[in-house]
């Protein structure tokens, strides 16, 4: 089987994989899968991720630290831990910072989030390395920071709207990935900006074990369901589902590598 999929952002770190991770992580390169970035959300996730780039050939990882996170590290030793993930990205096989970004839909203090994000795209720029992007209900003060820093990175599940696409892909180098959400029957704005992103920006993800695609809502996800996420898109842009594969894993070969 060719392996076309390349799932752009997972969590296998996630303890719902705790029973069974490693007989799932190894059957996915018989499932069609290519690579998987694993993303860390604080220093001990970002260190499990390394873990996993060293195990399986396929994985690579994202080292970084999430906005909800920020709530449990000591914020005044923010620069320590910069310095740790600095450190860390010599490695081959850390291929991103992130990830990182806002969350206004959770309670979370925004001032902090604003430091932690702030820093980490300042690593992005001067360690060339992208920028992993979670923005959850911030897309306002998200594109504020993009046009700012002009970052190469990643909007991971994107979900804003088509409009405020088209502002993103003005500033910088940025990639949008979509995922299961896509394929939900509510789906309004990732199924409109499916159909319009430029095919050289699009990458598909997973954000596993989180938002399984149709048929499998509400399960634990993994990178083998990218298929139905694919099978949808092609679906809206009147494309086969090898193409969008194949485009989505050029358009990661050439972020992350
Ligand atoms: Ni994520």
């Amino acid at each position: 089987m060719d392996r076309l999929i390349f799932d752009a952002h997972a969590h296998y770190d996630d303890e719902k994989f705790d029973t069974d991770r490693d007989e799932i992580i190894s059957s996915l390169p018989d499932k069609g899968i290519f690579a998987v970035v694993n993303n860390g959300v604080d220093i001990e996730t970002s260190l499990k991720s390394i873990e996993f780039a060293e195990k399986y050939p396929f994985f690579y990882s994202a080292i970084g630290i999430h906005p909800q996170s920020v709530t449990d590290i000591d914020i005044s030793r923010l620069e320590e831990y910069m310095a740790q993930i600095a450190s860390l990205l010599d490695n081959d096989k850390v291929v991103a910072i992130g990830e990182t970004g806002l969350d206004y839909y959770w309670d979370i203090p925004k001032a902090p989030q604003h430091i932690v994000f702030e820093r980490q795209l300042k690593l992005s720029r001067d360690t060339s390395k992208p920028i992993v992007i979670h923005d959850r209900e911030a897309h306002g003060d998200t594109l504020d920071y993009i046009k700012k820093y002009c970052p190469k990175g990643l909007l991971h599940c994107y979900s804003g709207s088509a409009e405020m696409l088209k502002e993103v892909l003005r500033y910088g180098d940025m990639y949008i990935s979509l995922g299961g959400a896509v394929t939900f029957k509510n789906a309004r704005l990732p199924v409109e900006v499916a159909k319009v992103v430029p095919l050289d920006r699009l990458l598909l993800e997973t954000d596993a074990p989180y938002l399984s695609p149709v048929p499998y809502r509400g399960k634990r996800n993994d990178s083998s369901n990218i298929i139905y996420t694919a099978q949808k898109i092609a679906e809206l842009r009147d494309m086969s589902v090898t193409d969008i594969l194949k485009f989505t894993k050029e358009n990661a070969c050439r972020l992350y590598f």
